[in-house]
C-alpha cells in the first residue's frame, strides 16, 4: 500500500496537480490488509486528481520486501523475486495426481499374509500416521498463517501452489490408506494415539499457532523474528527434517521391489517437499538480507536449540519405527543421517553446522531429490499434463 504523504502527494506534485493536505495516520500499512488504491480513503476534494493521480500507484519492484511491504500486494509485477516465481513455474511443471500411479502390486502384497514382515507393516502404518496429517498442517500453516505475513506477491503465488501441492500430498496418503484397506481413522488420528507421532506435531503446532492467531501483526522487531522462527521451524525441520526417516523409510521399500505404488508416490512427493523446503530457505535469507537486525546471536542460539530438539525427536520417531533393523535400515544409521541433514539446513540458514563430520549413510536418497535427475524421469508426466490438460468444447 502506498503512503500518502511520502510517495503519493510528491508525485501529484510532480506531475503539476498540487495535493490537498490529507491526515494519514503514521501507521504502518499492515501485511494482512489487501493492499487498495490509497484514493479509496482520500477526502472528495482530490478525488479528481486521482485518476491522474493513479499511475503514481504503479509498483517499483525496487519498493517490494517479502515482509512489511508498502507496496501493492495485489500486483504481480514487476518482478523483484524471480527466485520465486521460478519456482513457481517448476512447482507447475511438475504437477502430478496420486490417481495416476497403480497401487495393484501394493495391493495384492498388504492383503498376501506372507507379502511383508511385522516389521515392515509397521513401518507403513506409521508413515501413513504421521503423514495424512502432517500435510494437513503444512496446509494450514500456509493458507491461514503465513500466507498474509507475506508481502511479496511472487512469494504469494509460490505460496499458493504450495498450499495445492499439500492438498494433493494428503490425497496420496489418504489414497494409500484406502487402497491397502487400512483402518482410516486408527491412522488419520495416530496423531493423537502414536507418542513418537504426538511428540514431533506438538513440537510444531505452537510455532504454526504464532502465525494463525488472528490478533498476531508483523512490524516489531519480536513479531519480525516471531515470524522468521515459525518460517525456518517450517521449511528447515517440518519440511526439511521431520519427513526424512518417513521419506527414507518407503523409498528403501520400493528399492527393494516392495511396495512400489506407495514409493512412486512418495517420490513425487519428496520432489515437492525438496523444492518447498528449498523455498522457504530462500523466502527466510530474503528477510534476513532485507531485515538483518532481527539475526540477532541471542535469535541464532534459540534456533540451534530449536534443531537440537527437532533431531531428538525425530531420532525418537526412527527408533519408534524401528524397534528392530528391517530392510537394510536401522535406527542408529538415523542418527547420523539426521545429524547431517540438520548440518546442511544450518549451513543453508547461515549458521555453523552443529555435528562437524557427519556424513550420508543413505547416498541414494540424494539421488532421489535431485530435481535435475528426477526431471528426465518424470518428463513423460509432465508432458502428458501439458498436452492432456486441453479443454474440449464438444
Ligand atoms: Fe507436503
Ligand atoms: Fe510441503
Amino acid at each position: 500500500m502506498l503512503n500518502w504523504e511520502e510517495e503519493v502527494a510528491p508525485a501529484l506534485a510532480k506531475a503539476g496537480l498540487a495535493p490537498q493536505p490529507v491526515a494519514v495516520e503514521p501507521q504502518r500499512p499492515q501485511p494482512d490488509q489487501m493492499a487498495m488504491a490509497p484514493q479509496a480513503a482520500a477526502p472528495a476534494s482530490v478525488a479528481a486528481a486521482n485518476l491522474s493521480g493513479g499511475a503514481a500507484m504503479r509498483v517499483n519492484a525496487a519498493d517490494k520486501r517479502v515482509i512489511n511491504a508498502k507496496t501493492d500486494v495485489n500486483q504481480l509485477v514487476p518482478f523483484k523475486y524471480k527466485w520465486a516465481w521460478e519456482k513457481y513455474l517448476a512447482g507447475c511443471a511438475n504437477h502430478w495426481m496420486p490417481q495416476e500411479i497403480n497401487m495393484n502390486r501394493d495391493i495384492a502384497l498388504w492383503k498376501d499374509p506372507n507379502g511383508l514382515t511385522e516389521d515392515e507393516r509397521r513401518i507403513i502404518k506409521r508413515n501413513l500416521g504421521f503423514f495424512t496429517t502432517a500435510d494437513s498442517l503444512a496446509a494450514n500453516n500456509i493458507v491461514l498463517g503465513t500466507y498474509r505475513h507475506i508481502t511479496a506477491p511472487e512469494c504469494r503465488q509460490y505460496l499458493l501452489r504450495q498450499a495445492f501441492e499439500e492438498a494433493i500430498h494428503t490425497h496420496a496418503y489418504q489414497y494409500i490408506v484406502e487402497s491397502l484397506g487400512l483402518d482410516q481413522s486408527e491412522i488419520f488420528n495416530a496423531y493423537n494415539e502414536i507418542e513418537s507421532i504426538r511428540a514431533k506435531d506438538q513440537f510444531l503446532i505452537p510455532f504454526i499457532d504464532v502465525l494463525t492467531d488472528p490478533n498476531f501483526k508483523t512490524g516489531t522487531l519480536e513479531n519480525d523474528q516471531k515470524l522468521l522462527r515459525s518460517l525456518i521451524v517450517f521449511a528447515c525441520v517440518m519440511e526439511g527434517l521431520f519427513f526424512y526417516v518417513g521419506f527414507t523409510q518407503i523409498l528403501a521399500m520400493g528399492r527393494q521391489n516392495k511396495m512400489t505404488g506407495a514409493a512412486e508416490q512418495y517420490q513425487y512427493i519428496l520432489r515437492d517437499e525438496s523444492m518447498h523446503c528449498n523455498f522457504g530457505i530462500d523466502l527466510i535469507n530474503q528477510i534476513k538480507l532485507e531485515n538483518p537486525q532481527l539475526w540477532t546471536s541471542a535469535f541464532k542460539d534459540e534456533i540451534k536449540s530449536i534443531f537440537e530438539k527437532a533431531v531428538e525427536l525425530e531420532y525418537r520417531y526412527a527408533e519408534d519405527t524401528m524397534p528392530r533393523g528391517v530392510l537394510g535400515l536401522n535406527a542408529p544409521m538415523f542418527k547420523g543421517y539426521l545429524r547431517y541433514i540438520c548440518n546442511r539446513r544450518c549451513l543453508q540458514i547461515g549458521l555453523d553446522a552443529m555435528f562437524p563430520n557427519e556424513e550420508n549413510p543413505f547416498p541414494w536418497m540424494s539421488e532421489m531429490i535431485d530435481l535435475k535427475k528426477e526431471r528426465n524421469f518424470f518428463e513423460t508426466r509432465v508432458i502428458e499434463y501439458q498436452t492432456g490438460g486441453a479443454l474440449s468444447w464438444e
